[in-house]
Parts: structure tokens; C-alpha cells; sequence
């Protein structure tokens, strides 16, 4: 159920509102958008996972709440998720990322400008990292990726330097001013990897670890959700919510392909995430043409494709040898073709009226 209120409510007839949930067992989450307020109303989700079932709520709430002082309507959300549709916040959500290398200090996903995250799957060492990272921040990149947990199929594959990593990733911060994202797989590590990182990343493995994303959801980080590699738009969104219903607003969507019987690519990339999306949730969304297609050859064609049907970001593997990569060699392109596809994938974004920023 979301309460919409009227125009020219005030923070007292809010407050009213709020108060009422309260007293009900229930949890009122506000999204103040530039017209009106809406609240979205949930029962409050304990260690049981009680629901945060808006359809299931007594009627009575819902005609108490219409009568209140500047409510306008009452309107039952038709989607089992809440917090991310559309129908409780109409407008697009913008995360606000800090980075020093862009004027303002300040990246934004999901605004008008594209950005541009990119760098090695693995933090390798510290040379690995740092001849990636000046050679994507001079093409443009804002956003430094790299991974220091890394999950594995095969327990002899590598597993990411750990610790170590994430203090090479803050080091490269500190030379290049480029914000950083990394994965978090556990929820004990949170706390640590939120001390180094400035967007979490839940990767495709863990999307639905739902002690991890209450976890994340606690903290008030930047969240790039990874679509569960078989996972409906339905689940991914579900998923989205776990963080939401605890109170992190600040969740960025990443398509990078799911399962299907081709065997060409790694994973199918599913293009229409990201006009459909847009349609069913307000929050930003972004592509991993990487691990969409595990093949170099072609990442650049897929940003392209991204770009055009309305991905707010570019999530891409860069190496400098990838023939010697310590994890996904065959999908990461070299520095050469990072330098290459910046131009291209600019020349796209202007043609929807968009720009990298
Ligand atoms: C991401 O970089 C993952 O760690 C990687 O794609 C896992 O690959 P694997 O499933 O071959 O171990
Ligand atoms: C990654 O980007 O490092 C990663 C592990 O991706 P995914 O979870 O999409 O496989």
C-alpha cells in the first residue's frame, strides 16, 4: 500500500501518517519526490522474514489512512516488490557516488550523464592496478573496479588477494581520484569492505544471499545489485527490496547476462533489462558487457547495445595482459581497446541525447 499525499501537506500531516504506522506494528518509508510525498507502508520484517506484504494489509489501515488530514489517496502496489517500483517512486532514482576526479567531487548513476566504471577483474598486484587504473582514468573513466574477494567455481581457481587488495584499490583512489567498487561476498565482511570501498558489489552468485543484502541494506553505501545468472526481472527486483526494506536507498541494478542454452558466450545478455526495467523500478541500472559475453571480441559492440537501450552505466574489464589474467583473461580487453571503445561509446550516447560524463 502507498499513501500518497497531497501537495501542500506539511511535515506535521506526514508525521500523522507515520505515527499511525507505527502504532499499527507497521513501517512508513518515504520517498519525497519534487511534487508530492509518498509513503510506502510495509509490516515490519523481523529475523522470520515476516512480510513486508502490502497487499496483506488490514483494510481498515488503509481507510483510517485515507481519512487523514492531506492524504490524497491510498493505492495498493500491484508488484510484490514495493520500495522498488515505480508505482512508489515515479521518479528516476540518482545514487550520488563521491570521487575526487570529477568536478563537484560527486559522480551520479542514473541522471542524465553516463558513467564509465572500468579496470581488472582481480586485483593482481599493485602494478597490475595501477597501470589499469591510469590508463581507464585517461580515457575517461571515473569509477575504478577490481575485485579482492573473488568468488570462484572451482575452489583451486584464485580467490582475490583479500584485505591486501582492497588496500591497493584505496591506494589507487588516493593517486587517481577515481571512486572505487568492489565486491562483498560474506556479511562479516561488510563492515571491512565498506571501510575501503565507495560502492559495494553484489555479485550475480549472491543476489539472492539474503543475509548479505539485509546486511549491505543496513549500511547506506552505494549497491551495485548483479542480476542472479537465472534470475527473473521479478527475483532480481525482490532482491533490490531486501536492501530497500533496510533502509539503503542507493541500489544501481547491473545486467550481465544470465543462462541460456548458448554455448557461443558465456552468458546471454538480456538487452531488453534495460528498457523494461526502467518501466517496472526507479532505480538506475547498469551493463556488464564483461561477464555478459566472457568474450573480448565483443564487449565493445555490447556496451554499445547497452548504451543505446538506456543503460545508465558501463561496468567493463580492462587488463593490461589479459592473456595473463589471473581470473577472466578471455573477457577483459586490453587497454588499446578500452582507448578505442571510449570515443564509440560517447558517439552512441550523444545519439540518445545522453553524454559520458
Ligand atoms: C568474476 O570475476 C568471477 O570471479 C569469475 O567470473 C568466476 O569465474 P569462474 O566461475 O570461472 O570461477
Ligand atoms: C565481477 O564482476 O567480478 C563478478 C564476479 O561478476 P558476476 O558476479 O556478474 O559474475
Amino acid at each position: 500500500m502507498i499513501v500518497v499525499m497531497k501537495a501542500n501537506s506539511s511535515e506535521a500531516d506526514i508525521q500523522h501518517v507515520l505515527t499511525y504506522l507505527e502504532k499499527h506494528g507497521l513501517t512508513g518509508h518515504l520517498s519525497q519526490g519534487v511534487e508530492r510525498t509518498v509513503i510506502g507502508v510495509l509490516g515490519a520484517i523481523g529475523p522470520t522474514g515476516a512480510p513486508g506484504s502490502i497487499g496483506g494489509l488490514n483494510p481498515a489501515v488503509g481507510e483510517a489512512l485515507e481519512g487523514m488530514p492531506n492524504v490524497e489517496n491510498v493505492v495498493r502496489v500491484s508488484k510484490p516488490y514495493k520500495l522498488a517500483s515505480r508505482e512508489f517512486h515515479p521518479e528516476d532514482t540518482v545514487v550520488e557516488v563521491p570521487a575526487a576526479c570529477v568536478s563537484g567531487g560527486v559522480v551520479r548513476i542514473g541522471g542524465p550523464e553516463l558513467v564509465m566504471m572500468a579496470g581488472p577483474c582481480t586485483v593482481e598486484s599493485e602494478e597490475q592496478l595501477m597501470t589499469t587504473a591510469a590508463a581507464v582514468r585517461k580515457e575517461g573513466a571515473v569509477i575504478l573496479r577490481g575485485g579482492a574477494f573473488k568468488p570462484s567455481t572451482s575452489p583451486y581457481g584464485f580467490r582475490g588477494l583479500g584485505e591486501e587488495g582492497l588496500k591497493l584499490l584505496a591506494k589507487a583512489r588516493d593517486e587517481f581520484g577515481m571512486a572505487i567498487i568492489t565486491e562483498v561476498m560474506t556479511p562479516t565482511d561488510v563492515a571491512m569492505v565498506c571501510e575501503y570501498a565507495d560502492i559495494l558489489q553484489i555479485g550475480t552468485r549472491n543476489m539472492q544471499n539474503y543475509m548479505l543484502l539485509d546486511e549491505v541494506g543496513r549500511t547506506r553505501k552505494p549497491v551495485v545489485l548483479k542480476r542472479g545468472m537465472s534470475s527473473t526481472f521479478e527475483e532480481w527486483l525482490l532482491a533490490a527490496e531486501y536492501i530497500l526494506s533496510q533502509g539503503n536507498r542507493n541500489v544501481i541494478l547491473c545486467e550481465r547476462g544470465i543462462r541460456t542454452f548458448e554455448k557461443t558466450t558465456r552468458n546471454t545478455m538480456d538487452i531488453s533489462a534495460f528498457p523494461l526495467i526502467k518501466r517496472l523500478s526507479h532505480l538506475p541500472i547498469i551493463s556488464d558487457p564483461s561477464q555478459g559475453t566472457g568474450r573480448r571480441d565483443i564487449v565493445g559492440p555490447m556496451s554499445l547495445a547497452s548504451i543505446a537501450a538506456g543503460s545508465d552505466a558501463l561496468l567493463v574489464e580492462v587488463h593490461p595482459n589479459p592473456d595473463e589474467a589471473l581470473k577472466d583473461g578471455a573477457q577483459s580487453i586490453t587497454i588499446e581497446q578500452f582507448r578505442q571503445l571510449m570515443p564509440q561509446v560517447q558517439s552512441v550516447a550523444s545519439a540518445i541525447g545522453r553524454q559520458f560524463i
